[in-house]
């Protein structure tokens, strides 16, 4: 089959490599229709390399048809159209049952010190091939696999697979008040989807910020209130700003949605990019030990957010020394959730909201729907933030 394969820093291929096939009695195997690609894969396409090795399958937003079924999924049958979340998941251990996927006991990737394993996302999610393919072998289908109806267009459901969970989950832990006030940092995927559940859930005020204009204008005509980062010098100016729109106070939540790779962090940046240079197993044990996420985004969050408020990050860190401001963050009471997004926890919450009346606008979500063949281009043009591209779905 072809599949995306990651070759190297900003270099991905499309390949041909062996189809994948059931292996345990509790796998599926689906066809691929339809697969996202996320902020979560310009990660490992720039920056988390040193955990990845040629060759590996991409992708964790993947919907399709069931191809075949494995004697320990019952539920399943081939045919029948299903959304894989991006993380894999037993359904039964006491972390499951506690409606914390993320941390499935039967899947954890023990030897790395992690927690469930992930779909196409480096050796420390268990280097499982992902979903940017023709086909894809899906491992503890007994409980991962949605079943959708048939119908509308794949992008009614594609999102549940990552995008719509992990943006409930931000606004959940958000815990915004009735009547109160959420800012949502980063307008990609993750968090213009926040913004729009965040609306949806009634927030009475809802800030974004960005620096990308089209994402901003997005945002803009859904009623989010958005602020320009390139419109203020420093960022007490911006905070000050937002400050003066909510009683003085700032808003009672903020959720991150930029991660890691936040714009406006020399010093981070400059050490990402030089463990990218260093041999790989040295690379991965400085990552491991002294790597630095580019914070600007999360100080941003903590300067913004009011006394007594929270925080919720969505957007994804790794760094294992991150210098934090903990006198600020313990003085002002800040309450801060964070994590992957707990998918099927919030399946049942979201699926009554993909109708046709479609209040989270999911049918006209993505801005470019290309051919898997094209993925090449499709990465650039997502890190690049060319032609518009705020969600990119890929065809095989
Ligand atoms: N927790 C989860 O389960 C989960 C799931 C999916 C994605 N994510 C993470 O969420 C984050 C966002 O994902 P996405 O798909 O929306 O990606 P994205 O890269 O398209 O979005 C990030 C946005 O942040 C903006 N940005 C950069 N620096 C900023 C700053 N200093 N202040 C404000 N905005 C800034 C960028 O312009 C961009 O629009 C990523 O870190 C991704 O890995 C987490
Ligand atoms: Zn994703
Ligand atoms: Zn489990």
């Amino acid at each position: 089959m072809r599949a995306v394969t990651w070759q190297g820093k900003r270099d991905v291929r499309v390949e041909t490599v062996p189809d994948p096939r059931i292996e345990e009695p509790t796998d599926a195997v689906i066809k691929v229709t339809s697969s996202g690609l996320c902020g979560s894969d310009l990660h490992l396409y720039e920056v988390l390399t040193p955990f990845m090795t040629p060759g590996d399958i991409l992708g964790h937003e993947p919907m399709g048809i069931v191809e075949e079924v494995g004697a320990g999924v019952p539920h399943l049958k081939p045919g029948d159209r299903v959304v894989v979340p991006f993380q894999i998941a037993c359904g039964h251990c006491w972390m499951c049952t506690s409606g914390l996927p993320t941390q499935c006991e039967t899947t954890q990737v023990t030897e790395e010190g992690m927690g469930a394993a992930l779909f196409g996302y480096t050796r420390l999610y268990g280097a499982v091939p992902g979903g940017q393919a023709e086909y894809l072998r899906v491992p503890q289908a007994q409980f991962g696999p949605i079943k959708v109806p048939e119908g509308p267009a794949d992008d009614r459901f594609l999102y549940l697979s990552d995008v719509l969970p992990t943006a409930w989950q931000a606004v959940e832990y958000a815990a915004v008040p009735p009547g109160g006030s959420v800012a949502v940092l980063g307008l990609g995927p993750i968090g213009d989807m926040s913004c729009r559940i965040a609306l949806h859930r009634g927030a009475a005020q809802v800030i974004g910020v960005d620096l990308v204009p089209e994402r901003l204008q997005r945002a803009r005509e859904r009623g989010v209130e958005v602020f320009d980062l390139n419109a203020f010098d420093k960022q007490g100016e911006l905070v000050d700003a937002i400050r003066e729109r909510t009683a003085g106070r700032g808003p009672d939540a903020v959720i991150d949605a930029v991660g890691t790779e936040a714009h406006g962090s020399p010093v981070a940046r400059t050490q990402q990019n030089a463990a990218g240079l260093l041999p790989k197993a040295w690379a991965a044990r400085l990552h491991q030990k002294m790597g630095a996420d580019r914070l600007a985004a999360l100080y941003l969050a903590i300067d913004l957010v009011r006394r007594g408020g929270t925080i919720s990050l969505s957007g994804v860190y790794g760094g294992a020394a991150d210098p934090l401001p903990m006198l600020t963050l313990f003085d002002k009471q800040v309450q801060l959730r964070m994590g992957q997004a707990n998918v099927r926890r919030w399946v049942d919450d979201i699926l009554p909201l993909l109708t046709d009346d479609d209040p989270l606008g999911v049918d006209g979500f993505a801005t470019h729907h290309v051919p898997l063949t094209d993925a090449p281009h499709a990465y650039k043009m997502f890190q690049q933030k060319q032609d518009g591209a705020v969600k990119v779905v890929m065809h095989p």
